[in-house]
């Protein structure tokens, strides 16, 4: 959501008559897109506007520095006295995204910093001004904002209240992706399975799913991300059904601990999540799986850690992410719940809980070997020359020489092809194959 709404910011700048630099020295605006889900993301500013302070000392040309997002939300007017005298002459609040030029020109007509976090309830976003960063998948907002109050999180209060955006805007901006080329469409919410169309209020997201799959052109759609305790029958059945939505849901876990998940405001237990772990399985058998887990959230022991663990065993993810808790500004734990589960012990779960991951994927990459599936290449090797790496519809990434380079055609031309590919050896984050026809 966050490499999203950069999208929108560049291309409103685009329309606005900037053009892009890759090097910060050029720069006359820059625009630091901030995230504050965990306090690591949060710190990344301070460091990046420490860089620019020394740029513009350097150079003697200082560029406005504009700082969006869920830090900018969050801290407001306290940015502007709060960072060490760092010079920033936009805050712009996630809400307000559509303001940047608008502020920015205001900003460099007068001398004083222009901010501006307030509620804006409009998500309809103007088609076709986003710059699209990826050439094969295009991000699509269908949700903005969350009222779940799990207990760790930080976005209702840096988001605000949940608002759907119409299914009309949405299936239009599906459209114009299929006609700028994009082979793929990401749609984009804090809780994709809450979607309600304003627009026609029968339609609930396995409806919108089906018409998005009804809209020629589109090769593969994906989600991001679903709440296990929204999860019903429809929705697996529309992912069963629909030849172009992934066989792959990223179902967000937290901890394999009923009293945790209870702490954290999660609103199912461990035995409702794999109950729909065994449904998701026995209507889509070759449906992959990935999570996100916090470790070390208040209260969490050893034995609440090894159910985490044991989870993990049984179900076999193909991927997860996972994070050390961190205490966020607002949010319910932070007020009731002391962090008190110490650094080491975060680290020594971390660590744990990734290599049984680790040892989990390989295998289940391994057993890929001597299998064939379809790849969507999104990207050509940073490493090697001729060598091109897309997913599955399970979302392995699969690497693999392209055949024909040497005979004039760049691996590039085949990003955004759908390749038949064959795997022929694993490693723990990704396979790597050969062509199996050029059909
Ligand atoms: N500490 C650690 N991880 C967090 N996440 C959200 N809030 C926190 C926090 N306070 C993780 C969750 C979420 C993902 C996007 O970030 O796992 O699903």
């Amino acid at each position: 959501m966050n490499v999203h709404d950069s999208e929108r910011m560049a291309g409103l700048l685009d329309q606005a008559g900037y053009e892009p630099t890759s090097d910060d020295r050029d720069a006359d605006v820059i625009v630091i897109n901030t995230c504050s889900v965990r306090e690591h993301a949060e710190d990344k500013l301070y460091t990046r506007l420490g860089e620019l302070r020394v740029l513009g000392e350097e150079t003697g040309r200082p560029p406005m520095v504009a700082v969006a997002g869920c830090v900018a939300q969050q801290e407001g007017d306290a940015l502007l006295t709060g960072t060490n005298g760092h010079v920033i002459d936009v805050v712009l609040g996630t809400q307000r995204v559509k303001m940047l030029p608008i502020l920015l020109n205001k900003a460099a007509e007068s001398s004083a910093s222009a901010v501006d976090i307030a509620p804006w309830d409009d998500v309809g976003f103007p088609l076709g001004i986003a710059r699209r960063s990826d050439p094969v998948k295009a991000y699509i907002t269908i949700i903005e904002g969350c009222n779940d109050h799990c207990a760790f999180c930080v976005v209702p209060n840096t988001r605000g209240h949940e608002r759907m955006r119409a299914k009309a805007d949405i299936l239009a901006e599906v459209q114009e992706a299929v006609e700028s080329g994009r082979r793929e469409v990401q749609l984009l919410g804090q809780i994709v399975n809450h979607y309600r169309a304003p627009d026609d209020p029968a339609c609930d997201f396995a409806q919108l799913l089906r018409e998005v799959d009804a809209i020629g052109g589109i090769e593969r759609i994906r989600f991001a991300s679903p709440h296990p305790r929204h999860a019903g029958t429809r929705l697996i059945e529309a992912i069963r059904d629909l030849p172009r939505v992934c066989k792959h849901l990223h179902l967000p876990l937290q901890s394999g601990s009923s009293r945790v998940l209870r702490a954290m405001r999660r609103r199912h237990t461990r035995d409702e999540y794999l109950d729909l772990v065994r449904r998701v399985r026995e209507a889509i058998p070759n449906a992959t799986l990935s999570t996100d887990i916090i470790v070390g959230f208040p209260g969490e022991t050893s034995e609440d850690f090894d159910e985490t663990l044991s989870l993990i065993r049984t179900v076999q993810y193909h991927s997860i992410f996972s994070f050390k808790y961190s205490v966020r500004p607002h949010t319910l734990a932070s007020q009731r719940l002391p962090d008190d589960v110490s650094a080491d012990e975060k680290t020594a779960r971390i660590v744990a809980l990734q290599s049984l991951q680790r040892e989990i994927q390989t295998g289940l990459h391994e057993r890929l070997v001597g299998t064939t599936h379809e790849v969507l290449v999104d990207h050509t090797s940073r490493r090697r020359q001729a060598e091109v790496a897309g997913r599955t519809t399970g979302n392995t990434v699969v690497n693999f020489p392209v055949p024909d380079a040497g005979n004039g055609r760049g691996a590039e031309d085949w990003i955004g092809r759908l390749v038949r590919v064959t795997i022929r050896r694993a490693g723990p984050y990704s396979v790597w194959g050969e062509v199996a026809d050029s059909g």
